[in-house]
């Protein structure tokens, strides 16, 4: 090879790991070789920034800023603004996006045994289900998540799972033949309205409400929460309490840009992460009753009492004999455990 090729070829391959370098997602990640100067992460999510998600994921943000003195930002875009449902996923994966936080049971094509959160009465209330995703099952179930590039942090819960439509008040499991309800994803919940003799129809959270007013659906299954922040109240009548099941988040990473923090920020960004989390949970409950609250002033609300209730938990048998073995019988026991 001539001399001058040489050179020229050396230059080449080092423009190139530059560009290559540079098209890595996060500004300055702990990739690069040296110090980077700041580090910018971006947090995306679906939900309203005043929901306990999006206020937490602003906490979380606003308490790493403050603790790494301004050398890490997290960005927070909430709504849907940034990535949706359909594209959350592989933008974290790609490392487009570093920190996401869906709903368990959205996690589905990773692992079936998510679908857990889902599971109609199994978690009592926030608390049950966040001693499930703290206990030893759970972390480890949020391990599986790392052979696929993505490390799930921890569990924001937002409440219980309720009924609505736009059709009528449904006090039994029979009012629900013939109506067709929004899921989050498919599997568990849209087995919960077969079971009932309705049909569900998985769409992404920011085209519920386009969907409701078009009555392309007739109703939804959704905690008070997202139903006030999300204003389903203005496109349905009636809403059942039922408290069919929970939803948690789970707060999720890429592994690359997570594993390759310098360990003394990663430790400062966990302890904020964790501080967060308190913050969430004891939002959560608060939160949720006063969006029952202001529901109760806009729509027809209905509470089951004991036996009503109980003819839902009957009805949902062949729910929980399709899941466990999907899910697994040492969860469903380790959930059980914790909600008694
Ligand atoms: C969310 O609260 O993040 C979305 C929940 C849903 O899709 O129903």
């Amino acid at each position: 090879m001539k001399k001058g090729t040489g050179v020229f070829l050396v230059l080449a391959l080092a423009l190139a790991a530059i560009l290559v370098a540079g098209c890595g997602g996060a500004k300055g990640t702990a990739d690069s070789k040296q110090a980077p100067e700041k580090i910018i992460a971006k947090f995306s999510h679906v939900a309203a920034p005043s929901t306990p998600k999006g206020l937490a994921a602003q906490k979380f943000a606003e308490l790493v800023k403050e603790r790494t003195n301004g050398r890490v930002e997290i960005q927070v875009f909430p709504s849907s603004q940034l990535y949706g449902d359909k594209d959350e996923f592989e933008a974290l994966q790609a490392n487009n996006v570093q920190f996401i936080a869906p709903s368990a049971g959205k996690l589905i094509s990773f692992d079936q045994r998510f679908q857990i959160g889902d599971m109609p009465f199994l978690f009592k209330d926030n608390q049950g289900a966040s001693r499930f995703w703290d206990s030893e099952a759970g972390k480890k179930l949020m391990k599986s998540l790392e052979s696929q590039g993505m490390v799930g942090l921890t569990s924001w819960p937002n409440g219980m799972r309720q009924f609505m439509n736009s059709k009528k008040e449904l006090r039994k499991p029979e009012d629900f033949k013939g109506l067709k309800f929004r899921v989050p994803a498919g599997g568990v919940l849209v087995d919960i309205f077969q079971a009932l003799g309705a049909g569900a129809v998985t769409l992404p959270f920011s085209e519920v409400y386009p969907a409701l007013q078009q009555k392309v659906v007739d109703g939804t299954i959704a905690t008070f929460d997202n139903i006030e922040n999300e204003k389903y109240a203005e496109v349905l009548n009636y809403l059942t309490v039922a408290n069919v099941n929970n939803l948690s988040y789970i707060v999720i990473a890429n592994k690359k840009f997570w594993e390759g923090l310098p360990s003394d920020l990663r430790g400062t960004i966990e302890q904020c992460l964790k501080e967060a989390t308190e913050y969430e949970r004891q939002l959560a409950d608060k939160l949720d009753q006063e969006s029952l609250a202001k529901l109760k002033q806009k729509i027809k609300v209905y509470e089951l009492n004991p036996e009503e209730r109980q003819a839902f938990v009957q009805a949902m048998q062949p729910v929980w004999a399709k899941y466990e073995p999907v899910i697994g019988k040492d969860l469903f026991e380790e959930a059980q455990k914790l909600n008694k």
